[in-house]
């Protein structure tokens, strides 16, 4: 049986069975409650009676107000319906016994001394009917002694019981099965509109990722559930969009040299050529080889960093000095246009992968020195933020990129430039180098993002001070 069956069968069974549990346990105490109420009730009643027949008694002679004492007992019994009294002397004989149920038998029941010293009250069957029996003994003013046994009748209560019981028991069935059909009604309501989500979902695959899913089409309670899919569904197409673009860019960028390549070698080989000449084709084939393999440790480095395979080698790094190692190397360069480095800002250590960060901010540094006008000025700002967070901003002039841009930055083979052609003076690159900054600010647990206005573009990254030591640390000045 399929889960989906299980789960909605199994939940009518539950509200069944608790409806069920909850009406018996109440049912239960309705029964006892009304128990209890009609016992008290009889006693009461009992206890009325027998006291105002041991009064009447406490006066009673037999030659001065037996006349009296009759009517009195009349009076006593008006208005006890099902009461039963029997009064007999300490000779045997009977004083009183009203028509009914011989009460005699209670006389010689083991616990009637007992019911009349401890004033208590039994249960005792006469003629197949039950009777509460309640007894006291009276001595007159004339020294007589008289027993008097007072019996109410249980068998209309026991039948209304019996009835309440039997009432009650259907109650908790009609309710079971009315709660079962009940939640079976509202699984299927629930799921129906839930099962047409699931098949429109169910026929989104890949040839139509650009479909979603209306949410005026579903209830108001799953409109943002249906909000949230779309995004994913937004997010996962932007994902395999991307991983096309990234599929044709590769077969574009390695197509490039390649055909450069093959169409010099073939043009070399058509004539007869001087050694000069071969050497100067090879000088220039060789930059394009190393252009290649340069991009190719570029993906496999990516690639890395998308498969978690990156291990940082975590040692203890000063971030102004990497920072003033790296603007030397990159000085010459910088002097071809004139271009200064400012750098400002506190000596901060963090922990990090030593080689993994200089290639980010080689990156970045790089950049900025090819987008930078003749006589700018790159700024370097560090700052420790917080106690384990520091900040390094590299900035520089330059022309503004459109915010458009600015989300994609960091995505592979992304360019500002979209002509996939180098110019002469090749100023463009293959469009990963940012990629690979950020998936080493990743690495380090850290984050970039980019601002870009008229005055100048910022790269701002954020870095922990420390990240969880998972490998081995050196640690060096
Ligand atoms: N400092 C900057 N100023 C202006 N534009 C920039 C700057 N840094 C990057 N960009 C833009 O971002 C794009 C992506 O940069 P990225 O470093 O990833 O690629 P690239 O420099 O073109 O190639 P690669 O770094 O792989 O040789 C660049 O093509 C450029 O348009
Ligand atoms: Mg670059």
């Amino acid at each position: 049986m399929k889960l989906t069956k299980i789960v909605s069968f199994r939940l009518p069974l539950i509200v069944c069975l608790l409806t069920c549990g909850l009406l018996y346990c109440f049912s239960y105490f309705i029964e006892r409650w009304f128990e209890k109420l009609s016992v008290h009730q009889n006693v009461s009643e009992l206890t009325s009676v027998i006291s105002s027949i041991e009064r009447e008694l406490t006066y009673y002679s037999q030659d001065d107000n037996r006349d009296e004492f009759f009517q009195s007992l009349l009076l006593i019994l008006t208005g006890h319906h099902r009461l039963f009294v029997y009064i007999v002397d300490d000779s045997g004989k009977i004083l009183y016994r009203t028509r009914g149920p011989n009460l005699s038998i209670a006389l010689k029941s083991a616990d009637f001394e007992e019911i009349i010293t401890k004033h208590t009250t039994t249960v005792s069957n006469v003629n197949q009917s039950s009777y509460r029996i309640a007894a006291s003994r009276v001595i007159t003013d004339q020294n007589k002694q008289y027993t008097t046994i007072v019996a109410v009748g249980r068998d209309l209560q026991i039948e209304f019981i019996r009835r309440l019981r039997k009432g009650l028991k259907i109650l908790i069935g009609i309710s079971c099965i009315l709660a079962l059909i009940g939640s079976f009604i509202s699984i299927y309501l629930t799921q129906k509109p839930i099962n047409r989500l699931i098949k429109k979902i169910e026929r989104i695959n890949l040839k139509n990722l650009n479909h979603r899913i209306s949410t005026s089409s579903v209830p108001v309670k799953y409109v943002s559930l249906v909000r949230a899919f779309n995004k994913m569904l937004n997010r996962m197409e932007d994902v395999f969009q991307r991983q096309r673009n990234f599929t044709a860019d590769i077969a574009h960028e390695m197509r490039t040299p390649i055909t450069n390549l093959t169409t010099q070698t073939q043009i070399v080989l058509s004539n007869a050529r001087t050694t000069e000449e071969y050497r100067e084709i090879l000088y220039s084939n060789l930059e394009e080889y190393e252009r290649m393999s340069q991009m190719i440790s570029d993906m496999l480095f990516l690639a890395q960093a998308d498969n978690r395979q990156l291990v940082p080698n975590l040692v203890d790094i000063n971030l102004h000095n990497m920072m003033v190692m790296i603007c030397d190397y990159f000085e010459p360069l910088a002097d071809e246009k004139a271009i200064k480095f400012e750098l400002e800002g506190e000596c901060c250590h963090i922990l990090g992968d030593r080689m993994m960060l200089a290639r980010a901010i080689s990156n970045i540094l790089s950049n900025a020195i090819r987008y930078t006008p003749e006589n700018g000025i790159i700024k370097i700002t560090l700052a420790q933020v917080s106690e384990n967070r520091v900040k390094a901003v590299i900035s520089n002039p330059g022309k503004k990129i459109d915010s458009r841009h600015l989300p994609h930055l960091f995505d592979r083979f992304y360019r500002v430039d979209e002509s996939r052609h180098r110019n002469g003076n090749n100023t463009s690159g293959t469009g990963i180098g940012l990629a690979i900054v950020k998936s080493i600010i990743d690495t380090h647990k850290g984050n970039i993002t980019v601002e870009s206005d008229e005055q100048s573009t910022r790269f701002i990254i954020n870095l922990p001070t420390a990240i969880q030591p998972l490998f081995n640390i050196k640690v060096t000045d």
